[in-house]
């Protein structure tokens, strides 16, 4: 007994060993020195500071305090102390103001920031060697609050490390921003890129046009107004808290289109001057600033000013893209600048009004950031691209002597799901899932570039486009995010992305490994918990699926630490209660498992499962839906609804084919309607019905519509004909 006793405390010294050695650091440092040793974090311990680092000193005590319960005594002073963790700057170690060395050991820590940025990265990492419960907010107990001793010598590749907020499309308080600013700190994400005016909503308070935000900051009437918008009290308070944090925050005033909110509370600023409402339903408004009269100028110069009093950064965003001309080609005042101004066509004049408005920002010291459209023609003064289309864009930009931001719509788009399987959450459906491993592999440089143009390349951004979040419901797919908040849903799409993002614009790509970043995050799940951000729990990694004899053998590996994979061998989802994996599984058929990660008993993720594949139904076109008993009456029509959004991906003519693929009894269809954002928009009614003798089991019809963003349902009228045992398959075919 006493030797088994001996043995399972050597076994528990080991694990704590193990925990106490883990540093899965992410963003991965330039140098990492592991050191055996560990620094004793105590109620003792002091925190000594440089006299310019007083807010970071504070900063860090208070981090600190909350999960430890102790009130780290702060000194200011130059050299280090017995027991301290010792804050300083040292310019000369890097040219890279961001750079820091940190230095763990057993009797004190030493963080030496190139710049204050510096400090606040060092901070990052030193949690990150630190037990995951030090990102709680709440006093932790019987925790050892260690520091895995380590030599750091790191700097960011890329200066511009950034995430976009849309909080036009659905408004989130200030407190949501904050902790967002808190979610890239943790990631040493530094550029937080505010969409504030978009067509659903104007968010920035300006003084002189109150009805920008009384009007312009809600839509809908009586219990279905939403909406809401920043006080510049409230964005100051933000410009501040990420300051410290390190992050520059950058306001997006976008023209000429994407301004119905504005258009809506002062109409003369549009070509008609028609009145017009904020839209509740997401679409992208035709109707821009007109660029005719020149009191759309004045009214920018006035927003302008307000807008450059909050907020310091040396840039603004002025958006850019998706501009129809539609009303310029139709407005005379539009028409006569174009004359006056000996220009071709609307885009020439867009090209003059993003050139009026470089100038009006430049007297501010200000340069102007835009999406890639912006770039495209005659822009005098060096501007930034935000380069979401194409590399290409980067390629001819640079060229022409700007500088450049990656947020490639293939790697950094996160309201694009992260994969195809039933249940998974998008907020946009019109690109292919963008797993984690794609956000990781995006590389910013771009082979083709020539050397000389390569420092132009700044580095790169994520979006995450609230346009979705309009219609709520229709992201609510995965029951443990079944809850109508969208700040939800922003989480679990940007974790765990924004971290493989993190190391994407930090780390240089030669010590880049997917493998290794993907074990490192396993114990980044626990951290995030801790702190209190939401995140998508990846499935059980697929190790292999080999043959045995009759049987598959399915070997797994669970990548979220401290969680468990359950799996069934039935066809049925597995939920939180499932049988445990814990060894290879055998199965008869593939189709028959199922396995998730559950973390707990809500938080789990979508099954990894080993579809059918229906190949002989290729040549009606794409995969769109299914029906199976649970999903269709008997005797009775019933209504089987389709999401065909991303399916339905432009105009033109579309056909439906109801495949019948078992059961007892074939599938009568009455009709099927299409709807675009809930609107009923083409249907086609007759009678039909699926199996051996098939007959007008194809619909037809024609979008005329499309939006890029747009959701799209298809509804159908179908029943079993005499029971619902039948199964099978909808594709979708574009003519
Ligand atoms: C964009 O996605 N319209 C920049
Ligand atoms: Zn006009």
């Amino acid at each position: 007994m006493k030797i088994l006793r001996v043995l399972t405390l050597g076994i528990m010294v080991l694990l704590l060993q193990k925990q106490a050695m883990a540093a899965d650091l992410i963003p991965k440092p330039l140098k990492h020195q592991q050191k055996s040793e560990v620094f004793q974090l105590n109620q003792s311990t002091k925190i000594v500071y440089a006299e310019s680092l007083n807010d970071l000193a504070k900063y860090l005590s208070e981090s600190l305090s909350a999960p430890t319960g102790w009130d780290l005594e702060l000194v200011e002073a130059k050299k280090a102390k017995k027991n301290s963790i010792l804050l300083q700057i040292d310019s000369s170690i890097s040219d890279n103001i961001e750079a820091y060395q940190l230095s763990v050991s057993t009797g004190q820590v030493v963080i030496t920031g190139q710049s204050s940025a510096g400090v606040f990265n060092a901070m990052q990492t030193m949690f990150q060697l630190m037990p995951s419960k030090v990102y709680n907010k709440l006093r932790q107990r019987n925790v050892n609050w260690t520091i895995q001793g380590a030599e750091i010598e790191d700097e960011p590749l890329y200066s511009w490390r950034g995430m976009m907020l849309d909080a036009s499309r659905y408004f989130y308080d200030k407190d949501y921003v904050l902790h967002l600013i808190d979610m890239m700190g943790m990631y040493k994400m530094n550029v937080l890129h505010l969409h504030l005016i978009d067509d659903a909503g104007w968010r920035l308070e300006i003084k002189k046009y109150p009805k920008l935000t009384s009007i312009g900051g809600f839509r809908g009437e009586g219990h279905e107004r939403t909406g809401g918008y920043y006080t510049q009290e409230d964005l100051k308070e933000i410009v501040a808290y990420a300051s410290l944090r390190n992050v520059e925050v950058i306001p997006e005033i976008e023209i000429p289109a994407h301004t119905l909110a504005a258009i809506a509370a002062y109409p003369h600023l549009s070509c008609t001057e028609k009145e017009f409402k904020v839209p509740l339903q997401h679409f992208i408004s035709r109707d821009l600033y007109c660029v005719g009269k020149e009191s759309t100028f004045e009214f920018l110069e006035d927003v302008f000013k307000e807008t450059f009093e909050l907020f310091p950064s040396k840039y603004i965003h002025i958006g850019g893209d998706e501009a129809r001309y539609d009303r310029w080609a139709k407005c005379p005042h539009c028409q006569k600048r174009k004359k006056d101004l000996g220009l071709k066509n609307e885009a020439d004049l867009q090209v003059y009004f993003t050139k009026r408005v470089q100038q009006m920002v430049k007297k501010y010291g200000k340069t102007i950031v835009g999406w890639d459209e912006m770039l495209e023609k005659g822009l005098e003064d060096k501007a930034v691209g935000m380069v979401w289309h194409n590399k290409k864009k980067a390629i001819s930009g640079t060229k022409d002597g700007h500088d450049v931001v990656m947020a490639l719509t293939g790697h950094c788009y996160f309201d694009v799901a992260e994969s195809k399987i039933p249940g998974e959450v998008k907020a946009a459906t019109w690109l292919p899932p963008i797993s984690l491993e794609k956000t990781y592999a995006l590389n910013p440089m771009i082979k083709e570039l020539d050397e000389k143009y390569r420092p132009q390349v700044l580095g790169g951004h994520a979006t995450l486009w609230s346009d979705q979040f309009i219609h709520g419901t229709i992201l609510q797919e995965i029951e443990p995010l079944n809850e109508n908040r969208s700040e939800k849903y922003f989480d679990y799409l940007t974790f765990p992305r924004m971290a493989a993002l993190a190391e994407a614009v930090w780390t240089p790509v030669e010590n880049k490994n997917w493998d290794d970043f993907e074990k490192r995050m396993a114990s980044h799940y626990p951290r995030l918990d801790e702190a209190g951000y939401g995140y998508r729990v990846p499935q059980p990694k697929l190790i292999s699926k080999e043959k045995k004899g009759k049987q598959f053998e399915i070997r797994l590996e669970n990548v979220v630490e401290g969680a468990q994979i359950r799996y069934t061998t039935d066809g049925v989802k597995p939920n939180p209660y499932s049988a445990v994996y814990e060894a290879p599984v055998l199965v008869d058929r593939l189709s028959d498992f199922q396995a998730i990660t559950v973390v707990n008993r809500k938080q789990y993720s979508l099954p990894l499962y080993f579809p059918e594949k229906y190949e002989q139904f290729k040549k009606y076109g794409k995969f769109l839906s299914e029906w199976k008993p649970a999903l269709i009456k008997g005797k009775e029509f019933g209504v089987l609804e389709m999401n065909a959004t991303g399916k339905i991906d432009s105009n033109g003519q579309y056909e439906l084919a109801f495949l019948f693929t078992e059961g007892s009894y074939r599938l009568d269809i009455q009709s099927v309607e299409v709807y675009k954002n809930g609107n009923k928009i083409t249907e086609d009614v007759h009678d039909g019905f699926t199996g051996g003798q098939s007959k007008n089991n194809i619909y037809k019809f024609t979008i005329d519509q499309y939006e890029t963003g747009a959701g799209f349902t298809i509804k159908a009228k179908v029943r079993g004909d005499l029971g619902n045992d039948s199964y099978g398959v909808v594709f979708i075919k574009k003519k």
